[in-house]
C-alpha cells in the first residue's frame, strides 16, 4: 500500500546561507533592500518569449542586474550554433568514470558561459531514474541506479560550477514518464479550455520510504555538491502539483536536504502562483501572459496582486530573490561576465532589425572531450570468438540506415513547422544514425561524423575495404542486394536504433526500422555479423542473443557529434572497449517485469501513476522477481579480461566524510542531508588483474547485502564503483569508502535514516550478475 509522504510538512523555507554562502547572502540581502515589490518580483518570473533565453529573467537596471539567462540542457548549448553537442547521459554514465563525468561538463558549462548564459538547465539527477524504459527522456538522465547518477550528478554539478555557471538538478521529484506530464485540450494542446475537455497531469505516487531511498538519493548528491538551482516537475506528487507542494519542495527539499539554492519551475509547470510561491518556487518559468499551466498567467503580475491580497508575505518575495541573487554574487556573475550572444532557436543574426546572434564558435577543444567518453562509454556486450577487433585485412560490409546520415541533413527532418531560422533538432524519425535524442536535451549538430563516415575514414586510413548499404527496405532488389553484400563480405556490420525523446514516451521497446529482420536476413548471409545498436534504453535484443551467426554486439548509446570516429576506434581495436550498461535488459517474455507507465486516466479523471514496486527498481526488481537479465546492470567485456581478488572490509576511522562544496558547521543540518549520513564508515579494497593480451580498463563494482534480518530491501545495492587502468598481467588494488548513507534505510516512523544492526555483505565485480560477484566480505555494523 502506498502510504503518502508526510503532508504536514509546511512551506518554503527561508536561506540561512548554511554552507558557506553568508558572504554570498550578505550581498544579496544588500540587494533586496534597495528593490521595491515591482523590481524585486521582476526577478522572479521569466519575462516569456520576448527574452533571448529559453528562460529570461527581468533586468534590474539601478544594481546593473541584466537579463539573467537560463538555457537547456544537458547535452549541450541548446538549439545555438557552433556548440558541442556532447554524448548524452547515459553515454556518459556507461563510462563509470567519474573523471569524465566531470570533464563533459565542465567543457559543457564553458560553453554556455561564453554564450552568456548564467544558469544551465542541468543535469537530470534521476528524475527519470530509469524507473520505466517507456519514459522517453531516460537517456538525458545517468542511469538506472540512484548510487551512480548520485555520482554522476554530483561531478555534473562540481564541473558546471567551476565554470561560474549555476547548475540545476532536475526534475524534482519522481518524474518518471512523459505521458500526461501537462494539461491538454484533447483536441488542442494550445488552446485550453479548463472547463471542459481537459485531462489531468499524472500523480506519480509514491511512499515516503521509497523517495528517499530511491528518488532522493541523487539529488542529496547534488545539494552537497551545492547546486545552486534545482528544478520542480510538471507532474502532481501524491497528488499535489509537483510545482505546488510544500511537503516536497518546503519539506524534502529546503528543510530535509537544507537546499540554499533557488527553485525554478519546469516551464509552464505552475498552475497558481500563490500555493507554488508558498510551497517554494523562488523562480517561475517561462512567464508571459498565458504560461501558467491552465495556459493563464502565474507570477509577475499574478504575484504582485498575490502579495497585495495578502495570500504571499512579502518576506516569501524576499527570499526568492534573496536565494537566487546569492547564487548569482557566489558565482560572481555580475563580474565580466559575457554577456547573451545568441538567441535561443535562431540561426539567423537580425531579428527585428537587432542583432540577436552573435555566431559565436564556444567549442574550442571540446570535441576531445566527447571523443573520449564515447571512447570509454561503447560498450562491447559479447565478443564471441574474437570477432572484435576487426582486422584492416577484413572486407568489411554495413548495413542499416543507423550506419548512416539522415537524408534530411544532421538537423532535418521530414516536416518542420518551426520558426524560419530555426533548425530540426532531435532527428525523430528512423532516418538516419541515432546519435541523439529529442526535445530540450538536443542541440544542434555542428557536424555529425555517422558510423558509415567514421568507418569509411578509418578504412581509408589504415588500408582496409569496406562497402554500405544504408536502406532498411527489405524488399526486392533492395534486399537482393542486402543478401549478396552479406554472402561475400567477411564480416556484416549491422547497425540498429530504438529513439526516444521528450514528451513522448516510448510505445514499444522493439528495435524500430526493421531491426530485428535486418540482422535476421544478414545474418543468414553471415557468420560473422556484428549488431552495433544505438538504443536510449532497454530495447529487446533476443534476435541478436539467439542468433548464432551474431558474434559480438555493440552498444554505444547516444554518442553526440562524434560518434562515427570514436565507434570505429572501438571496432578496430585502437581503443580497447571498457563501457559499462547502466541498466538491465530483460528478455521480450520477461518485459511484464519492467513497470509501465499509465497511459489511460481513471473514470474519475484522475492519472495515477502508483510506484508499487517501490524501492525495486532495475536489478533491484528483478533480483526480487527471480528475473535473469539478458543484459545484467553493469555488463560490458573488453578485449582483455580481468578477474578479481580477494575483498576484505573494515570498520573507517571516524571523522573523514564525503566530500562537499558546502560544508556546515552544524551536524545536524546541512546542504545534502546531515553530516553524519556522509561520515565514511567502512573501507572495502580489492584488486582487479589482467589476464588478458592487451592493457585495458575494467569498473570494479561494489553491491553491498543487508543482514538477512532486514526484510523488504534489494538483495543487493550499488555502493561503489572504481575504474581502473590495468597493464596486461599486472594487478591493481581497489579501494572503496563507504559512508553511512550506503548503510541506511528511511525509518518512516522516526522520520530519519537507520542503519540497521548486523552483518552485511560486500560483494565486488565486473557487474550486477551474481555469479560475477565472487569476490565478498563481511561488515558488521
Ligand atoms: C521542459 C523540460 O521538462 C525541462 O527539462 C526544460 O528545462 C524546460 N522545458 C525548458 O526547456
Amino acid at each position: 500500500t502506498l502510504a503518502a509522504a508526510p503532508a504536514a510538512l509546511g512551506r518554503s523555507i527561508n536561506i540561512t546561507g548554511n554552507g558557506g554562502w553568508e558572504a554570498a547572502l550578505a550581498r544579496a540581502r544588500h540587494a533586496v533592500a534597495q528593490l521595491d515589490l515591482a523590481e524585486k518580483v521582476n526577478l522572479t518570473t521569466g519575462i516569456g518569449s520576448v527574452g533571448r533565453c529559453e528562460g529570461t529573467l527581468g533586468r534590474v537596471d539601478k544594481l546593473g542586474i541584466p537579463e539573467l539567462c537560463f538555457q537547456d540542457g544537458p547535452t549541450g548549448v541548446r538549439a545555438s550554433d557552433f556548440v558541442t553537442v556532447f554524448p548524452a547521459g547515459v553515454t556518459t554514465a556507461a563510462t563509470f568514470n567519474r573523471d569524465l563525468f566531470e570533464a563533459r561538463a565542465e567543457a559543457m558549462a564553458a560553453e554556455f558561459r561564453a554564450k552568456g548564459i548564467h544558469v544551465l538547465l542541468g543535469p537530470v539527477t534521476g528524475g527519470p531514474l530509469g524507473r520505466s524504459p517507456y519514459q522517453g527522456r531516460n537517456w538525458e538522465g545517468f542511469g538506472a541506479d540512484p548510487f551512480l547518477v548520485g555520482e554522476a550528478a554530483y561531478r555534473s554539478v562540481r564541473g558546471i560550477q567551476s565554470q561560474g555557471v549555476i547548475a540545476t538538478a532536475k526534475h524534482f521529484l519522481v518524474y518518471e514518464q512523459e505521458t500526461f506530464r501537462q494539461l491538454y485540450a484533447a483536441d488542442d494542446p494550445w488552446t485550453l479550455n479548463p472547463e471542459n475537455n481537459t485531462v489531468n497531469t499524472y500523480s506519480a505516487n509514491v511512499d515516503d520510504r521509497t523517495m528517499h531511498d530511491l528518488y532522493l538519493r541523487p539529488f542529496q548528491n547534488a545539494v552537497r555538491a551545492g547546486a545552486g538551482c534545482i528544478m520542480c516537475v510538471y507532474n502532481q506528487i501524491n497528488g499535489t502539483q509537483g510545482c505546488e507542494a510544500p511537503a516536497v519542495i518546503g519539506g524534502l527539499l529546503k528543510d530535509e536536504l537544507d537546499f540554499q539554492g533557488f527553485v525554478v519551475s519546469d516551464w509552464s509547470a505552475v498552475f497558481n502562483t500563490t500555493p507554488a510561491v508558498n510551497a517554494g518556487v523562488d523562480v517561475i518559468m517561462p512567464g508571459g501572459a498565458t504560461t501558467g499551466g491552465y495556459r493563464n498567467q502565474v507570477g509577475g503580475p499574478a504575484l504582485l496582486e498575490a502579495v497585495r491580497d495578502g495570500q504571499v508575505d512579502e518576506a516569501r518575495v524576499d527570499d526568492m530573490v534573496t536565494r537566487f541573487l546569492t547564487q548569482y554574487y557566489l558565482r560572481n556573475q555580475d563580474k565580466d561576465y559575457p554577456a547573451v550572444n545568441y538567441k535561443d532557436g535562431y540561426m539567423g543574426t537580425y531579428l527585428n532589425g537587432t542583432r540577436v546572434n552573435e555566431h559565436r564558435n564556444v567549442q574550442a577543444n571540446h570535441a576531445a572531450v566527447a571523443r573520449d567518453i564515447n571512447e570509454e562509454a561503447i560498450t562491447v556486450v559479447f565478443n564471441h570468438k574474437r570477432a572484435l577487433p576487426l582486422s584492416k585485412r577484413s572486407k568489411v560490409a554495413i548495413f542499416g540506415s543507423d550506419a548512416a546520415t539522415n537524408p534530411y541533413g544532421i538537423n532535418g527532418c521530414e516536416a518542420w513547422i518551426g520558426a524560419g531560422s530555426n533548425l530540426c533538432p532531435g532527428n525523430r524519425t528512423t532516418n538516419g544514425t541515432n546519435a541523439m535524442g529529442w526535445g530540450s536535451g538536443a542541440g544542434y549538430f555542428p557536424y555529425l561524423i555517422d558510423p558509415a563516415a567514421g568507418l569509411q575514414e578509418h578504412v581509408r586510413a589504415v588500408g582496409s575495404f569496406e562497402t554500405n548499404f544504408n536502406d532498411y527496405d527489405l524488399t526486392g532488389e533492395n534486399l537482393a542486394q542486402i543478401e549478396r553484400f552479406a554472402q561475400i563480405s567477411d564480416v556484416a556490420l549491422v547497425f540498429v536504433q530504438a529513439r526516444s525523446g521528450e514528451d513522448s514516451d516510448r510505445t514499444s521497446l522493439a528495435l524500430e526500422a526493421n531491426g530485428d529482420e535486418l540482422i535476421a536476413r544478414v545474418a543468414a548471409q553471415n557468420n560473422n555479423t556484428i549488431v552495433v545498436a544505438h538504443i536510449v534504453g532497454p530495447t529487446y535484443l533476443d534476435a541478436v542473443f539467439d542468433n548464432e551467426n551474431v558474434s559480438a554486439l555493440v552498444l554505444p548509446h547516444l554518442p553526440g557529434q562524434e560518434s562515427g570516429n570514436t565507434l570505429a576506434r572501438v571496432l578496430y581495436g585502437d581503443v580497447n572497449p571498457s563501457g559499462k550498461v547502466p541498466y538491465s535488459i530483460l528478455r521480450r517474455d520477461d518485459a511484464s517485469h519492467y513497470p509501465n507507465i499509465t497511459r489511460q486516466s481513471a473514470a474519475d479523471g484522475t492519472i495515477p501513476v502508483d510506484f508499487t514496486e517501490g524501492v525495486f527498481v532495475d536489478y533491484r526488481k528483478f533480483d526480487r522477481d527471480g528475473v535473469t537479465p539478458l543484459v545484467h546492470f553493469g555488463h560490458g567485456v573488453s578485449y582483455t579480461t580481468f578477474d578479481f581478488g580477494a575483498t576484505s572490509a573494515q570498520a573507517a576511522p571516524a571523522g573523514d566524510y564525503y566530500p562537499t562544496e558546502v560544508p556546515s558547521s552544524s551536524n545536524k543540518k546541512a546542504p545534502g542531508g546531515p553530516n553524519s549520513l556522509w561520515e565514511y564508515v567502512a573501507t572495502v579494497e580489492s584488486s582487479v588483474s589482467n589476464t588478458g593480451s592487451r592493457d585495458g580498463k575494467e569498473v570494479a563494482q561494489l553491491y553491498l547485502s543487508f543482514p538477512d534480518s532486514v526484510k523488504g530491501v534489494p538483495k543487493k545495492q550499488l555502493a561503489g564503483f572504481e575504474k581502473v587502468h590495468v597493464a596486461k598481467g599486472q594487478t591493481e588494488k581497489v579501494a572503496f569508502q563507504l559512508t553511512r548513507r550506503d548503510f541506511a534505510i528511511w525509518s518512516v516512523e522516526k522520520q530519519e535514516y537507520v542503519v540497521p544492526d548486523g552483518e552485511y555483505t560486500v560483494r565486488v565485480g565486473a557487474s550486477a550478475d551474481d555469479d560475477q560477484l565472487r569476490s565478498s566480505a563481511k561488515l558488521t555494523m
